[in-house]
């Protein structure tokens, strides 16, 4: 019998990664025989790492932080959601060489609509943040066709910098957190503030009883976002964890050619709570 083939994630630290487990879960779930582990590549090591990787017979990675432009530049081919993303979260050894992939935004719109219902056509939305989590997630957002999406930043320059790229692709503009007024049907917070238990100062209009509030970052219970926007009366609230088993059952579908299912695994990740 041949060897399972051989995936990884690479990041730093990568020690609390999930991806291990999902892809194991997949692999179960799809019947299909593959092996996955977290590797910690420090940075600057990316490269020799990949190379290694590869030249023991890996078939493909998840790339996460701090290497996702690393992974970018790496790939001999990129897939179109990648190269507008700018960024690579999924490698894959191809026929044709190494492909780089970036499933983040599709993984966050299916959580959003398919998991969590939400309608997004012809509403208002408003991201919070201007780095590469906005970055990938803001060309799908915008291919939901929202009658308006406006980025909101600390620095509102990045804001205004990012919206002028996507500029061709919809109504998107730039502004500070502190103008980033209501109403909106939809909030994403892509800034990494929830990793150290802050806010973004938005205004108080930003969030109403209209609003769902979606946290790209996830921890073990609530997220201070989504606490705060409890408290004002936001329409609903949810953290990042089914935008990870999403964009990760992506990767898998990318690797395997098997789209693998994603409710029971999601469920399986929030009892463990
Ligand atoms: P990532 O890859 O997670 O997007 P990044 O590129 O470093 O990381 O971007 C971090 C984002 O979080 C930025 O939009 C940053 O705002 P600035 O560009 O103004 O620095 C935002 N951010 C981080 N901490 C924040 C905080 N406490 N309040 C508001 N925004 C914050």
């Amino acid at each position: 019998m041949n060897a399972p083939d051989r995936y990884a994630v690479f990041g730093h630290p990568v020690g609390h990664s999930r991806s291990p487990w999902l892809h194991a879960r997949f692999a179960e779930l799809t019947g299909e025989s593959l092996v996955y582990e977290a590797r910690d590549v420090p940075p600057g090591r990316f490269e020799t790492a990949l190379a290694a990787f590869l030249q023991a017979g890996g078939k493909g990675l998840n790339i996460t932080v701090p290497h996702k432009l690393a992974a970018f530049a790496a790939a001999e081919k990129l897939t179109p959601r990648a190269r507008r993303a700018g960024a690579v979260n999924t490698l894959a050894l191809t026929p044709d060489g190494l492909l780089g992939d970036n499933t983040d935004g599709a993984g966050l719109l299916r959580d959003l609509q398919h998991n969590l219902g939400l309608a997004l056509a012809g509403t208002r939305i408003l991201l919070v943040g201007a780095g590469g989590a906005a970055r990938g997630a803001l060309g799908p957002l915008l291919d939901a066709g929202p009658s308006e999406l406006v980025i909101a930043n600390r620095h509102a320059g990045k804001a205004r910098a990012l919206a002028a790229d996507f500029g061709a692709d919809g109504a998107v503009s730039g502004v500070g957190l502190d103008e980033a007024h209501g109403p909106f049907a939809l909030v994403v917070n892509a800034t990494s503030a929830s990793l150290s238990g802050e806010v973004p100062g938005l205004p108080g209009d930003a969030v109403g009883p209209e609003t769902f509030c979606y946290d790209m970052a996830y921890g073990s219970g609530p997220t201070a976002f989504m606490r705060w926007a409890q408290v004002r009366g936001a329409a609903g609230v949810a953290d990042g964890r089914g935008m990870l088993v999403e964009q990760a059952a992506e990767s898998f579908t990318l690797w395997r050619g098997v789209r693998p299912p994603t409710d029971e695994v999601l469920a399986a990740m929030r009892s463990a709570d």
